[in-house]
């Protein structure tokens, strides 16, 4: 009886004295997806920005002594443009969820057990984990550490299913930005300038071609250029801040 009773309790103190690791738990793993999101979504905003400016500079391409007055024209542009801001903004509401289940979900994943084999210690209560910390968690599991060392591989993860998804977006226009913004918008124009319907051919030409052109540029979606090197430690920084 003694002897369990001591077993026991040797066993008990060595579970509390064996330095274990915290996960990144659900507010670590919101808010840390929340940062990744919001700076892919600055450079999502360029290409929305991009392809209003090409619909603003090429939809009228190849129309012959243009049938619109000035203020007409503008109109059928702002028409345009509105339904663009409206595929940005329903574009922009998946890029968190997106990002998050890339992290968290997707093989291999940002969960589990940190502790075996042992790589770095559990700081206190409300102290921050290192950039150390960062460099010595070099295995994937659940903890910030290792959520902050693997920020390259993560990336390439994100970026490439951000990149199909909108590639996917603006494909010809069986895509949903055509088919649910540019294309209702080009209705409305139609309807509201019946002097263009002759021309329909050759503005659905202008918007395939331009929409081709921005799939093409997003090939190049958040490489080195455009993600901007001081958003990894700003990311980095806030997911040490998490036990
Ligand atoms: C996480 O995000 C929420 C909502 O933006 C915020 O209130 C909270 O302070 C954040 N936590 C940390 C530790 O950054
Ligand atoms: C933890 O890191 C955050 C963000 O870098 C910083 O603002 C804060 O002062 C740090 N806290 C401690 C206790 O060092």
């Amino acid at each position: 009886m003694r002897f369990d009773t001591a077993a026991i309790f040797g066993a008990f103190s060595m579970a509390l004295l064996a330095p274990s690791v915290l996960a990144c738990e659900r507010e670590c793993q919101v808010n840390v997806s929340r940062a990744f999101a919001d700076k892919y979504e600055i450079l999502s905003n360029q290409y929305f920005t991009l392809l209003n400016q090409k619909v603003e500079a090429s939809f009228f391409y190849g129309i012959p002594n243009n049938p619109l007055s000035e203020t007409e024209a503008t109109d059928v542009l702002k028409t345009m443009s509105d339904s663009i801001t409206g595929a940005q903004e329903a574009w922009s509401k998946t890029i968190f969820q997106t990002v998050f289940d890339t992290i968290f979900k997707d093989e291999p994943k940002f969960k589990g057990d940190c502790n075996v084999p042992h790589r770095v210690n559990q700081p206190p209560r409300g102290v921050n984990w290192t950039m150390p910390d960062c460099h010595n968690m070099d295995y994937i599991c659940g903890n910030p550490p290792s959520i902050c060392h693997f920020m390259p591989m993560i990336k390439t993860r994100i970026v490439n299913k951000l990149t199909a998804q909108l590639q996917d977006r603006v494909n010809g226009d069986d895509s949903d930005v055509y088919v649910s913004f540019i294309g209702p918008a080009l209705q409305n124009v139609l309807g509201g300038a019946p002097r263009l319907t002759a021309h329909l051919k050759t503005l659905h030409a202008n918007l395939n071609q331009i929409l081709e052109s921005v799939r093409d540029e997003l090939a190049t979606f958040a490489d080195d250029e455009n993600w901007k090197p001081e958003w990894d430690m700003e990311i980095k920084w806030l997911l040490l801040t998490f036990p």
